[in-house]
């Protein structure tokens, strides 16, 4: 579902419910003019973070399980491939094979117990 507010459209991407600090993210996908990319959201200790869910290492997906992002401290988000570690707040790689590059974070908000892609590089839609 998407909505418009002034002239920012905004996707509806999960209820607020289903993130929790450190538990699993929910994925979902964006689309720009060239092509379509996986993506998530994670409630960190701060508030919520969203990424294109691709390793800085090589262009693979993070999560070794639907959903599952965090590490065992529930602090940092980790590559299942080769452990690269990324900070959950800003996607700086701070660990791992990254090769100095972080993660593609994504602009969202949460209101009225939504979180929304608000980015307006692309359009977002639930796997
Ligand atoms: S593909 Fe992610 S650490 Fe290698």
């Amino acid at each position: 579902m998407s909505v418009e507010r002034g002239s920012q459209r905004l996707t509806a991407i999960c209820s607020s419910d289903a993130l929790e600090v450190g538990g699993l993210g929910v994925r979902f996908g964006v689309v720009d003019e060239n092509d379509t990319w996986p993506a998530f959201v994670v409630r960190h200790s701060q508030g919520l973070a969203a990424y294109i869910n691709r390793c800085a290492h090589l262009a693979l997906e993070l999560d070794w399980d639907n959903g599952l992002f965090f590490d065992v401290d529930q602090r940092h988000l980790i590559c299942t491939t080769h452990g690269a570690l990324y900070t959950a707040d800003t996607g700086e790689c701070v660990s791992g094979p990254c090769n100095g590059s972080g993660l593609e974070a994504l602009k969202v908000v949460e209101a009225r117990g939504t979180v929304y892609l608000s980015d307006p590089r692309y359009v977002g839609f639930c796997e």
